[in-house]
């Protein structure tokens, strides 16, 4: 067994894009844990585009990550030690730990994950934040009634590729609009979208008026800057903006410009910000839906997964260019 554990820790805040040097790679001794604790083997470590809002200390919803600290974020581990009665070795959980190899998390911050309903990993994307993300933001906010048409960007991903697929079973016109051949391809052909718009294609409104031809009653929007700028134009009357993210302005050094306000305007848009944790009192009626339609085969789901602990920082530079195809994923263990 390792004496040590492996931490990737935040070196440095960037201004702008986000590079290697903002994380140091260092190896520690393996922590014991006390009474009510439990050590923890991360085995799957979830990339997320939050963090890049976590490494600078503009004010957000939460506090910034700490310097020469481990870097925050999502896991989903075995304990391999237990001092508390509520979980046993070999138990999968998910946990807080962040970019580690081993850690010791209190046993009241864990969440057993049941690896006979789906996979461990699952827990990180489709059955947890991001697929709970998708579940309330589009039918608490969207709102969408069968045969409206719902449009979302970033839809290849592992929120927007859970809206899609949740509209088109509701019963409404999914459009997605994702980077590049490939991705559209496999949201329409895999994922059973109505269609999807590429925005590098050069001519995203026009594409994108040509995929809605009703107009659009919910953009569940992800991307943000010219995407939702575009989208604003072609909104219907009454229609619902679900501002889950804008991934597009995260590295940004300058605000984007919005010119399409007046469309909210005339057409009475409801346009909502969300943060997924305003509903963690009810994640679990989110993941009870997911893993139902996921066991019916209504949801389908893509992983893209980076081998080992040291490419992190390289695949989370990845990610906020659009490089990962499915949710982004380490694989530690
Ligand atoms: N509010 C909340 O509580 C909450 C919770 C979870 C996630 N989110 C937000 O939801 C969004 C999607 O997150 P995710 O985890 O599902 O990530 P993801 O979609 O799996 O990956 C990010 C994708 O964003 C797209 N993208 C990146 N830069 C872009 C740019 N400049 N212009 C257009 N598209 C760009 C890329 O897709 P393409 O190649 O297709 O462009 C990339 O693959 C993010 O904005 C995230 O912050 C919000």
């Amino acid at each position: 067994m390792t004496t040590n554990s492996r931490q990737v820790l935040l070196a440095s805040r960037p201004h702008g894009a986000i590079n290697e040097g903002n994380f140091r790679i260092v190896d520690v001794p393996l922590p014991q844990p006390g009474d009510g604790e439990v050590l923890v083997r991360n085995e799957w470590l979830s990339l997320d585009p939050y963090m890049r809002g976590r490494m600078s200390d503009a004010k957000s919803y939460v506090p910034p990550a700490a310097l020469d600290a481990v870097m925050v974020g999502q896991t989903v581990g075995e304990v391999i030690a237990s001092r508390d009665p509520r979980f046993a070795v070999g138990d999968k959980v998910l946990t807080a730990l962040g970019w580690q190899s081993h850690g010791v998390a209190k046993a009241a911050d864990l969440t057993k994950v049941d690896a006979k309903r789906a996979p461990p990993s699952y827990y990180l994307g489709v059955l947890g934040m991001p697929g709970i993300t998708a579940w309330f933001g589009l039918f608490e906010i969207g709102q969408p009634k069968p045969g409206e048409t719902v449009v979302v960007s970033a839809a290849s991903g592992a929120v927007g590729s859970v809206v899609g697929q949740l509209a088109k079973a509701h019963g409404c016109r999914a459009v997605g609009i994702a980077g590049g051949e490939a991705k559209c391809d496999y949201v329409v052909g895999e994922l059973g979208f109505d269609a999807c718009v590429d925005h590098r294609g050069g001519k995203l409104l026009d594409d994108l008026r040509a995929a809605c031809p009703a107009g659009i009653d919910v953009d569940f929007e992800n991307v943000g800057g010219a995407v939702l700028d575009t989208a604003l134009r072609l909104m219907n009357r009454r229609g619902r903006v679900v501002l889950c993210g804008l991934i597009a302005e995260y590295g940004a050094t300058q605000p984007y410009g919005y010119t399409g306000l007046r469309s909210v305007l005339v057409n009475r848009i409801r346009m909502q910000g969300m943060i997924v944790f305003d509903w963690k009192d009810r994640y679990g009626e989110a993941v009870q839906g997911l893993a139902e339609n996921l066991a019916a085969g209504k949801l389908k789901y893509r992983e893209s997964i980076v081998e080992g602990l040291d490419n992190a920082p390289r695949a989370l530079m990845g990610l906020l260019n659009g490089e990962n195809f499915g949710k982004q994923l380490v694989k530690i263990a």
